[in-house]
């Protein structure tokens, strides 16, 4: 069973672990649940709402009441998302982005999307500069993948385009002292000045368009709750920059493979990534811990437990669109009808379909990449 110690729960920007409790993660951030009312809100302008929505896979949000009513009152809002290149893409990676471009989609709103390939070379000691900027051009290829509008996306790499951000950075960076910083990051005596100094670069392109246009325009920030520590840093000092404080709309983090924990590049046997050969991602799966009972006769008699499950997780977060066959599923393995062999068959058929057509997309993006880059 999963500790259910809040002690053990650790949510900053570069560690998860432990047992995650959302609701508690809520009260902790001082971030507010996503409402029945809201849900309508969002199902209004997009006509059906996005599985991640339905399912509860995005779960919190600040301010995403306001932005939708500015919205209705003719002021439109930006968008921004964004990576931290340190390796390959994985599936937990792309959930928020799928979701970006449903947004993208239904608002038809500009987007930023930030690789922060200064921020993985400050905390990576065994990293080159090099080796970041090499897994940057790989991740921009995923990006482009997800499909997002190249007139209306903007990819800003950290150490390419820092004429963009550098002097919002620094009107950031004036109005937060290194005690809050400490306070919000955890950051230690050894910690090296750059990764102190980066949160402004993190917060910087929230203000963007705002900056760019000269005109005050919303931002909304779709992310994992990880991300949530540089927001309220940013919106802290929103007001003194003259700015709108940025909204976020947070989700839930996709578990790994391996018994608990989220879906990490550390750890990539558990990982599931854009660019496995659907032989590797199948033997993976294949592989995976379950929900399920020790032996056939004891999951026939006991069911499983899908809530706690990966294969049952990505089915329902990702793979299985059509919401009565998810919850006919998600009976089946609870009533023991369905055995985790089989399960997790028909889930690596659903995952090599999805990849095939990914790598494909990855392919053409190779002749789009200048559309995209600021
Ligand atoms: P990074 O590269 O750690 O993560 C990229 C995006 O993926 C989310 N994420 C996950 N979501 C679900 N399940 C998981 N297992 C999982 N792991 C990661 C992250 O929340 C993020 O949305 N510093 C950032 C880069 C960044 C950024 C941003 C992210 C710059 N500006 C604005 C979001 C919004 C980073 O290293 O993300």
């Amino acid at each position: 069973m999963p500790n259910q110690n809040e002690e053990e729960m650790v949510v900053t920007p570069w560690k998860v672990s432990g047992f995650i409790d959302y609701d508690r993660l809520i009260q902790k951030f001082g971030t507010q649940p996503l409402t029945e009312e809201l849900l309508n809100c969002l199902k209004k302008h997009a006509g059906s709402l996005h599985l991640q929505l339905r399912r509860g896979y995005f779960f919190s949000h600040r301010d995403l009441d306001w932005i939708l009513d500015q919205y209705e009152r003719g002021q439109p809002f930006v968008l921004y998302t964004g990576r931290g290149p340190s390796g390959r893409v994985h599936l937990g990676h792309v959930l928020p982005w799928i979701f970006t471009k449903y947004l993208q989609d239904t608002f038809d709103a500009k987007l930023y999307f930030q690789l922060t390939d200064d921020e993985k070379f400050l905390v990576h000691p065994e990293f080159t500069l090099e080796k970041v900027q090499g897994f940057t051009y790989d991740n921009i290829l995923d990006i482009i993948a997800i499909g997002f509008d190249s007139e209306k996306t903007k990819i800003i790499t950290d150490t390419k385009n820092i004429e963009f951000l550098y002097e919002l950075a620094i009107k950031v960076a004036r109005h937060v002292t290194f005690s809050t910083a400490r306070a919000v990051f955890g950051f230690e005596d050894s910690s090296n000045i750059g990764i102190i100094f980066f949160p402004a670069i993190q917060a910087a392109p929230a203000f963007l368009e705002s900056a760019l246009t000269k005109r005050n325009v919303p931002c909304l920030i779709p992310a994992a709750i990880d991300q949530d520590p540089y927001w309220r840093v940013t919106r802290d000092i929103a007001s003194k920059l003259g700015y709108y404080k940025p909204a976020q709309i947070h989700c839930k983090f996709l578990p790994g493979l391996g018994k608990g924990g989220k879906m990490s590049s550390s750890m990539p046997e558990t990982c599931i990534f854009m660019t496995d050969t659907p032989k590797v991602a199948t033997k993976k799966i294949m592989n995976a811990y379950t929900g399920g009972q020790a032996t056939v006769e004891e999951q026939k008699r006991l069911g499983g437990k899908p809530e706690v499950c990966p294969i049952g997780l990505y089915h329902y977060y990702l793979f299985q669109e059509d919401d009565e066959k998810a919850y006919e599923l998600w009976r089946k393995c609870k009533a023991g009808e369905l055995l985790c062999g089989d399960c997790k068959t028909l889930l690596a058929e659903k995952v090599k379909v999805f990849l095939v057509e990914h790598q494909r997309k990855r392919e053409e993006a190779k002749d789009k990449i200048e559309k995209y880059l600021m």
